[in-house]
């Protein structure tokens, strides 16, 4: 089971915008790409059921707005300036992945937003030993690596907080407030990327821009540009 399942779950029984599950760990956590996400104890696991009434071609600015709060929280709580956004929605500390994030979209039969669930996952307090062989050396725990010692519930809290204030912001007054913070924590524009998508390069070149919608604008060596709203990156 995973905390986006049992989201899934309560949305389609009408659980109300707003809540939130949270799980010690989880057997079936998912990441992005039909990956496995290691959730063992000592992470923090949870799902936000979200009821926006907006178009639904803007509901990629979810996943977003749900990285900014992330990023914000972990600053303020962790006193540091490191932590910085990977295009989509990466959170790195010193260029290694401390927070993923998982959201789905339910359309109702009119197209109409039902639900949003949005899965994060942050490596607060995992040893080296919790993580597998495969993202051993590309992971890492804000409490190791800050020399901190905060709980899983000291961090939700803190990202709660961060999150509510930038969801109604974004509410009432649209993307503009998320992308222009978004912009500031992120740290892959003039970085020489491989687009990825399922795995597969189809692109290599250097980020020149990321817009307004959140797509990454990428020049390769021979001038050609082309943005890229889907899939992920490496950086070289
Ligand atoms: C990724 O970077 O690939 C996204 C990882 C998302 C992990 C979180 S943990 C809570 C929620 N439940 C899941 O199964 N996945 C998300």
């Amino acid at each position: 089971k995973s905390t986006n399942e049992t989201a899934v779950a309560m949305a389609q029984e009408g659980a109300p915008e707003g809540t939130v599950i949270v799980a010690a760990r989880q057997e079936g956590g998912h990441g992005r790409m039909q990956r496995v996400w290691n959730s063992p104890l000592g992470g923090l696991w949870f799902t936000v059921i979200l009821r926006p009434q907006i178009d639904p071609q803007y509901a990629a600015q979810i996943t977003l707005l749900a990285g900014v709060a992330v990023a914000k929280a972990v600053r303020r709580l962790y006193d540091t300036e490191s932590v910085q956004i990977k295009w989509p929605n990466d959170l790195l500390l010193d260029g290694k992945k401390i927070c993923g994030i998982l959201s789905e979209l339910q359309l109702d039969e009119n197209g109409v937003i039902d639900y949003a669930v949005v899965g994060i996952g942050v490596n607060v307090a995992l040893s080296a030993a919790d993580f597998p062989a495969e993202v051993a050396a590309t992971a890492t725990s804000l409490n190791t690596s800050l020399h901190k010692d905060f709980t899983c519930e000291q961090v939700l809290v803190a990202i709660m907080e961060d999150f509510g204030i930038l969801y109604d912001k974004w509410l009432l007054l649209g993307a503009d407030v998320v992308m222009k913070e978004w912009q500031k924590l992120n740290c892959t524009v003039g970085k020489h990327v491989l687009v990825k998508d399922n795995d597969q390069v189809v692109f290599a070149g250097t980020v020149i821009d990321v817009d307004e919608e959140g797509a990454i604008i990428v020049r390769n060596e021979q001038g050609i540009v082309q943005s890229f709203n889907f899939g992920e990156i490496s950086i070289r």
